[in-house]
């Protein structure tokens, strides 16, 4: 695949890495995030599963968001990102089934929704479809600790990794995952010391969520570094600003205006000229007052003059006047 003018070169991820340079990485959904992520200088935009949540409705789950639907979320952050790498959030039953399966639809990612990369959840099984869809010319980025897709049965969204034993399997399966031929690994929910462990055993970057700050780069979901999501937060989430506080006003701000007849105003309205509008004026009125009421009572089919114009002679909402 040839890399476009301005994009950032997969590559330089782990030059980065080599440097002690820390990745930014941050999910987008649409274009308008992706556009203040590439002017915020951030290197990575996920289009996260965590869509099914934060944009899609679906509560406290992953499991729901479809293929097309992440398509569809893809091609729109892609359309808008230059430098930023892409990439494509694999969804739960997108590459489970099999090789050939996962292949398919990483394929997809790439050839309809624009994507520079793919990204799926765990090792064990995860492993073979890795090296496929990397043997097909894809990179991969993994992700290892607290992988949501397999939410139920690792009882819960919790910290992965506390034991001894857990960890020792972590930083086996984040080997296995760079062996495999991922780009990078995204480590989730994991103490900060075994995050630390594997982030200098790999020679590949790994981004944190949750996961310390020794990673090689962090990653948060925009809506909650934002402040767009309600509730509870994990507390890994650092919230950068307040924005439901700030829509939730102005659409209340907004609802109140119209209500009240305070909105819009004059500098919201168009003007025609004077001449122009008296015309217009004398145009409609000469039949109604040369008309007798009597006779207008007897006539009940209006004038062409009086009915509303055809919907296609209405002005459009997007004409030359500002
Ligand atoms: O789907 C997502 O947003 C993710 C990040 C939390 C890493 O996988």
């Amino acid at each position: 695949m040839s890399v476009p003018k301005g994009k950032l070169p997969l590559p330089k991820l782990a030059e980065m890495k080599e440097r002690g340079e820390r990745i930014v990485m941050v999910t987008a959904y649409d274009a308008p995030g992706a556009r203040f992520a590439e002017d915020a200088g951030i290197d990575v935009i996920l289009v996260g599963d965590t869509a099914a949540m934060v944009v899609l409705g679906h509560e406290g789950t992953t499991v729901p968001v479809t293929m097309d639907e992440m398509i569809f979320l893809t091609r729109t952050v892609a359309r808008a990102a230059r430098r930023p790498i892409v990439i494509g959030d694999m969804p739960f039953g997108s590459f489970q089934v099999s090789d050939e399966a996962a292949v398919e639809n990483a394929i997809r990612f790439v050839k309809e929704a624009g994507a520079d990369a793919v990204k799926l959840e765990g090792a064990g099984p995860s492993l073979s479809r890795v090296r496929a869809i990397v043997g097909a010319g894809i990179p991969v980025m993994g992700h290892v600790g607290l992988t949501p897709q397999s939410a139920t049965m690792l009882g819960g969204f919790k910290t992965q990794g506390k034991t001894a034993e857990a960890a020792r399997q972590l930083l086996d399966d984040a080997r296995a995952l760079e062996a495999a031929g991922c780009f990078a690994v995204v480590l989730e929910a994991v103490p900060a010391p075994v995050a630390a462990e594997i982030t200098s055993t790999l020679s590949v970057p790994t981004i944190g969520i949750g996961a310390g700050r020794d990673c090689d780069g962090q990653v948060l979901v925009y809506h909650d570094l934002l402040g767009l999501t309600e509730g509870h937060l994990p507390r890994f989430v650092k919230r950068y600003a307040n924005l439901s506080r700030e829509i939730r006003d102005a659409l209340e701000h907004y609802a109140h205006d119209v209500r009240a007849g305070t909105f819009p105003e004059d500098q919201h309205t168009y003007e025609m000229p004077a001449e122009e509008l008296e015309a217009f004026e004398s145009s409609r009125s000469p039949r109604a007052s040369r008309t007798s009421p009597q006779a207008t009572k007897a006539s009940s089919s209006p004038t062409k003059a009086e009915l509303p114009a055809p919907r296609s002679e209405r002005p459009l909402r997007k004409t030359s006047s500002p």
